[in-house]
């Protein structure tokens, strides 16, 4: 049986140096493929949550399983691999090499990962090839690739980190807030080609937005609020 692409079970955090949690979590699974649109108020935990699931944080207690591997019995190192070979982030402000290539930005995530190439090659494609079929398929023309970074509209910078998200097919896609940037067409848009890119290759979602009229195009919806039971805990005792 495949695993569910991400597994939470038992999960606390509490940020150092902080009196509460900021996290408790009992259960929470993605199944392979699926796409979840997660809200929750500003400093709600969106974000954290997803450097715990990305391995970027460690839980005070508690796993946190991404394709049936527990990231906790991973070593700084091994962890560090295997979320670069099986998952892909898309932040808010992309995080892109602002000196590099729209390409060269792309070519990194496989450039960190045998794993990526590998599923690659099996595919029968190289990651150059791939770079322009994603380009193609996220509607950035083909001269742009080759400008830096920096020298690209938001939009632009937008679709060249889903592209770098989702090269090499990892099997989940972490997105945070990753449209806020962009007018309601835009927003549509840009979400229409991420989900088709992950339908595609059959990586899971989990998309974290402020903007419901996004909600409808997902699998399903998830309040953080209700999902959370510190969040709750302390509205009742403030
Ligand atoms: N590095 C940090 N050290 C201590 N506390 C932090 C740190 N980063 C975030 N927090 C706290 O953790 C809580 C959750 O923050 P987080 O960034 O996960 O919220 P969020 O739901 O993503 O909010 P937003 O919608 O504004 O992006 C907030 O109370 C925040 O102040
Ligand atoms: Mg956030």
């Amino acid at each position: 049986m495949i695993p569910p692409a991400v597994a939470l079970r038992d999960l606390r955090f509490r940020w150092p140096g902080t009196a509460t949690d900021c996290l408790a979590i009992d259960r929470f699974e993605l199944a392979p493929g699926e796409r979840v649109f997660l809200h929750g108020p500003s400093g709600s935990g969106k974000s954290t949550l997803l450097s715990l699931i990305g391995g970027v944080l460690s839980p005070s207690a508690g796993a946190v399983s991404v394709a049936g591997q527990a990231l906790g019995t991973l070593s700084p190192a091994a962890r560090d691999r295997y979320r670069a070979d099986h998952i892909g982030f898309v932040f808010q402000l992309f995080n892109l090499l602002p000196y590099l290539s729209a390409r060269d930005n792309i070519l990194l995530a496989c450039r960190f990962s045998a794993a990526r190439r590998t599923r690659l090659q099996r595919a029968g494609c190289s990651p150059a090839l791939e770079v322009q079929r994603l380009a193609a398929h996220l509607d950035l023309a083909p001269d742009l690739l080759d400008r830096p970074a920096s020298a690209l509209s938001v939009g632009q910078q937008q679709r060249v980190a889903a592209a770098r998200a989702l090269i090499g097919q990892p099997g989940l896609v972490v997105a945070d807030e990753p449209t806020s940037a962009l007018d309601a067409d835009r927003q549509a848009a840009f979400l229409e080609l991420l989900l088709g890119e992950c339908a595609a290759a059959g990586a899971a979602l989990l998309f974290v937005s402020h903007d419901s009229r996004l909600a409808a195009r997902f699998d399903r919806v998830l309040s953080l609020t209700e999902l959370n039971h510190v969040a709750s805990d302390s509205g009742v005792h403030p």
